[in-house]
């Protein structure tokens, strides 16, 4: 089990059966590397789960996923996990993830994001192998979660309904998951944000966080998540808030040849929210809950964004969601994306 969190562990830990033997192993930051996963594989495989539980947000869950694959396969080297290469895991345990924010997916999800803190990058490892046996949606795990972290992961939770709706290996499938995730998050994030404590609307948000990384978990994501990965490694900012910043532009810039798509993910938008166009209408909302719609916002300084321009453009364009992207972008529109996103 990961993630010390009292509250939440406790809940998890008395549904457990009777007699179970359980250990917690909760030695993280926020977005482990590599050698922290290590320190605590030590440990998992002394104590021989037959199960292992990821508790927490998109990071506790990631690094449950490599944990349990490296478990399984203590021989294997990290970047074995891709989805090409059989694993044949599943032979010592299985693997439930019980998600504590609502907006990463990474419950229903094929793929698990590891930091590399020397390189200031992140690494994007996926395998069907590593998709958790169980996803435990208990509104209860979200009611005490902060509203930055409610907003952030919302906006992630959007970002990825918006990118995989339009990402070029879209299908029926994800679709009308997006769709629904869409609507469900749109039409109750508000309310979530003035009444925390509401297990209704919270229980709305969760399961569409949950379809819309089921929906990006069957198509793919975009250029949004490009930069925000690259923003988040260069300058240590939540995942959420880091793709947020450059969605409205993405949009704006794939409208080029995915406008009807575009308009139809509009719709979704509550009429008091909806604006000409999606990315206007996600600005407003954005301004609404507090997303920073650039990265002055978000606090980083010219001159920051100046020493890192390089580093993020090229962070970005070798990243896995530019070969999905619905427009092929150039380096030179990445950098005027970049630029634009910065804010004036
Ligand atoms: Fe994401």
């Amino acid at each position: 089990m990961m993630l010390a969190s009292s509250e939440m562990v406790k809940l998890v830990i008395k549904t457990l059966p009777k007699g179970s033997a359980s250990r917690i192993f909760s030695d993280f930051s926020p977005e482990p590397d590599f050698e922290e996963i290590s320190r605590n594989l030590k440990g998992v495989s002394e104590f021989q789960p037959d199960w292992i539980i990821g508790v927490g947000g998109g990071s506790s869950m990631d690094a449950s996923k490599i944990i349990f694959a490296l478990y399984e396969r203590p021989e294997m080297e990290l970047y074995d996990i891709t989805p090409l290469n059989p694993l044949g895991l599943r032979q010592k345990s299985r693997l439930v993830a019980i998600p504590t924010t609502s907006g990463t997916g990474s419950e229903c999800s094929w793929a698990a994001v590891i930091s590399d803190k020397k390189e200031r990058r992140k690494n994007e490892l996926a395998s069907v192998e590593i998709l958790p046996d169980y996803a435990i949606l208990d509104p209860e795990m979200v009611l005490k979660l902060p509203r930055l972290q409610t907003v952030s992961t919302a906006v992630d939770a959007i970002t990825h309904a918006i990118e995989s709706y339009t990402s070029t290996w879209n299908n029926p499938y994800s679709d009308a998951l997006a769709e629904e995730a869409l609507s469900l998050i749109l039409h109750n994030i508000k309310s979530v944000l003035d009444n925390p404590d509401n297990v209704e609307t919270r229980n709305l948000v969760h399961i569409g966080a949950s379809m819309a990384g089921l929906s990006f978990s069957n198509s793919q994501i975009g250029m949004a998540h490009a930069l925000g990965h690259a923003m988040g490694a260069v300058f240590r900012q939540p995942h959420g808030t880091s793709v947020g910043i450059f969605l409205p532009a993405v949009v704006a810039l794939n409208s080029i040849n995915s406008i009807e798509r575009f308009n139809r993910l509009n719709l979704a938008f509550p009429a008091e929210l909806r604006e000409k166009d999606l990315q206007s209408s996600l600005r407003k909302l954005f301004k609404i809950i507090g997303q920073p719609l650039s990265l002055m916002d978000a606090g980083i300084t010219r001159e920051q964004f100046d020493e890192s321009r390089d580093e993020l453009v090229s962070l970005a364009m070798e990243s896995t969601g530019m070969l999905t992207n619905p427009y092929e972008a150039s380096t030179e529109e990445v950098e005027k994306v970049l630029e634009e996103c910065y804010g004036k």
